[in-house]
């Protein structure tokens, strides 16, 4: 059993997503303690602070696979200049009721992908100051604006050499954060 369990969170629904993509393909630089999955954030319902006594199934689920995890892997588009709508859904819902938030504390890497120069760096601005409020350290350097261009994947999917070493240095970055918080997990019962 891998020893440090990853919550993925991809920022877009579209089927043939790029930042999909790229999750997919990072976490295979990832040594093989670590293991990773996916938070399905598409069949949540649009939060609505009423029914915080009541959540959806969809959200137990989710607030269960955060709580389980030892660390966050966040990976999203960019959305007029910020995080995409259904992003920030998945994150209040994980965030409620109050003081009942599952993020608090479990380390988290950001990256990002578009056709864009500036590759995310607003959204991922964004998004990094709502995971400071909620208490989710975040990795710092190296950061990760990625420009999607010929060749950043490889036909089977992979990292495509150009980019590969970039992301695997990030992936060894990452996986030295992760294992720096996990003890501050278990001390704390997070995890
Ligand atoms: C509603 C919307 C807003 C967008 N705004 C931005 C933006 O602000 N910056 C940017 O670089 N790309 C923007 N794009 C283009 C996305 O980066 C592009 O569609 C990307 O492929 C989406 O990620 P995905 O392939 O993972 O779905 C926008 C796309 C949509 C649909």
């Amino acid at each position: 059993m891998s020893r440090y369990k990853i919550a993925v969170v991809v920022g877009s629904l579209r089927r043939d997503s790029f930042n999909r993509k790229l999750a997919n393909a990072i976490v295979k630089l990832a040594p093989s303690e670590f293991s990773f999955k996916h938070l399905a954030i598409g069949d949540l319902p649009l939060y609505n602070q009423d029914n915080d006594g009541n959540p959806a199934v969809s959200v137990k689920h989710l607030k269960a696979d955060i709580a389980a995890s030892q660390g966050l892997l966040f990976v999203t588009p960019e959305y007029n200049r910020s995080i995409p709508g259904v992003l920030k859904n998945a994150i209040d819902h994980a965030s409620r009721p109050y003081g009942q938030s599952a993020w608090k504390g479990k380390p988290a890497g950001v990256l990002g992908a578009s056709g864009g120069a500036m590759g995310t760096a607003m959204a991922q601005q964004h998004l990094r100051n709502i995971l400071a409020y909620l208490d989710v350290p975040t990795l710092g350097q190296p950061e990760a604006f990625i420009q999607v261009k010929d060749g950043l994947f490889d036909e089977d999917g992979n990292i495509g050499e150009d980019s590969k070493q970039f992301l695997q240095n990030w992936m060894e970055k990452y996986v030295d954060w992760v294992k720096e918080h996990a003890a501050w997990l278990v001390a704390s019962g997070a995890r």
